[in-house]
C-alpha cells in the first residue's frame, strides 16, 4: 500500500496527513468475488439529475454572460426541481444551431448514483453494522453539493452480503491504525457510474478540486473502467491559498484511495484535498464508464 510516508519521500517534505493507496487484496478481500458481486448493481443506478440541471445552468450562464442575475434567480428553483425545464426556454430559444448541440451535450446524463449509509461500532472485538435510512444528503462544503440533494437508496440486497461488511470493517480497521480509540464510525457509501458519450465527457468531479466534509474519505474504490482513457485520481496539498498536486494515479479496478478529509489540518498539519479528472471514451461510437464505490467517513465515539 502506498502511505503519506511514500509519497513525503518523493515531495522531500513531510506529508502527515493519512493517504492509503492501495487495493482490494490489500484489504484481505477476494477481488473476484467483490467484482462478481457489485459490477452487475452499477446497471441499475438512477441518473444523478441534479448535475444535468447545474451542466444546463451553467452553460446558460456561459452563453448569456448578461443574464447571470436573471439565470441565477431561478437556478435553486430548477435545481431542486420545483420548476420545470420550461422555465430556461426563453434562453433556449435564443440559441444559436451549434449552441443548441451544446446545450444538448450540457444536458446529457454523465452520472448515475445511489446512496447508503450505516454505523459501524466495535463492541467487545465484534463488529456491529447497522444501516441508516437517509432521506437526503448534503455535503458540509461551499458549493452546490451543500444544497440537500435526494438520492435513492441503494437496493438492501446486495448490501447485506458479507463482502461488503467485509469492506466496512476492512474501512473501520484503517481508521482504527490511525486512530486506536475509535469505537464507532458512521459511513456513506456512494455508487457511482460516471459516463462519457462520444464527444461528452464525464465529469465525476464538476466541483473541481474539493473536499466532501468527512473526516475521512475513499474517494473511489474503482468497481469497473470499460472503454475509457482519463479517470485519474489526484491527490493536493493545500499551502498557501494554492493547491499542490502531490499524488496522481489512474486507479485500476480494484483499486483504492483513501485520504484525510476535512479538518486534518488541525490533527495532522497538511490540508489535503482532491480531484478525479473527466473520463473520455475511446471508442467514440459506443459509451464509456467508470463506476466506483466512495465512502464519507465520519468519527461518532471514541473511548
Ligand atoms: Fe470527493
Amino acid at each position: 500500500m502506498i502511505t503519506e510516508k511514500q509519497i513525503s519521500q518523493q515531495l522531500k517534505r513531510e506529508i502527515k496527513s493519512p493517504i492509503r493507496i492501495g487495493n482490494l487484496v490489500d484489504l484481505n478481500i477476494d477481488t473476484k468475488a467483490f467484482l462478481k458481486c457489485f459490477q452487475p448493481f452499477f446497471e441499475n443506478l438512477e441518473d444523478d439529475c441534479y448535475l444535468v440541471r447545474e451542466n444546463q445552468i451553467k452553460y446558460l450562464k456561459t452563453a448569456f454572460p448578461e443574464d447571470v442575475v436573471a439565470i441565477n434567480e431561478i437556478r435553486k428553483a430548477y435545481f431542486y426541481g420545483k420548476v420545470t425545464a420550461e422555465i430556461l426556454e426563453p434562453w433556449i430559444r435564443q440559441l444559436g444551431r451549434e449552441q443548441k448541440t451544446q446545450f444538448e451535450n450540457s444536458s446529457m446524463v454523465t452520472r448515475q448514483r445511489s446512496i447508503a449509509s450505516f454505523t459501524i461500532e466495535k463492541k467487545d472485538n465484534e463488529f456491529v453494522i447497522e444501516r441508516i435510512s437517509e432521506s437526503s444528503f448534503e455535503q458540509n462544503v461551499d458549493d452546490f453539493r451543500s444544497w440537500q440533494r435526494v438520492f435513492k437508496e441503494a437496493d438492501e440486497k446486495v448490501l447485506k452480503r458479507s463482502i461488503f461488511n467485509q469492506l466496512l470493517q476492512e474501512a473501520f480497521k484503517m481508521v482504527a491504525v490511525i486512530h486506536p480509540s475509535i469505537q464507532k464510525l458512521k459511513i456513506t457509501s456512494h455508487f457511482m457510474r460516471t459516463i462519457a458519450a462520444g464527444i461528452v465527457k464525464g465529469e465525476n468531479s464538476p466541483e473541481g478540486v474539493h473536499e466532501d466534509g468527512a473526516n475521512y474519505i475513499i474517494s473511489a474504490l474503482v468497481v469497473n473502467r470499460r472503454n475509457i482513457t482519463g479517470g485519474e485520481t489526484q491527490i493536493f496539498e493545500k499551502r498557501n491559498d494554492e493547491n499542490e498536486l502531490i499524488f496522481q494515479k489512474e486507479l485500476e479496478v480494484g483499486e483504492f484511495a483513501f485520504q484525510a478529509d476535512t479538518g486534518e489540518e488541525k490533527t495532522f498539519g497538511n490540508d489535503l484535498w482532491h480531484y478525479v479528472t473527466p473520463i473520455q471514451s475511446i471508442n467514440k461510437t459506443e459509451i464509456g464508464v467508470r463506476d466506483i464505490i466512495g465512502f464519507d467517513i465520519q468519527l461518532l465515539d471514541s473511548l
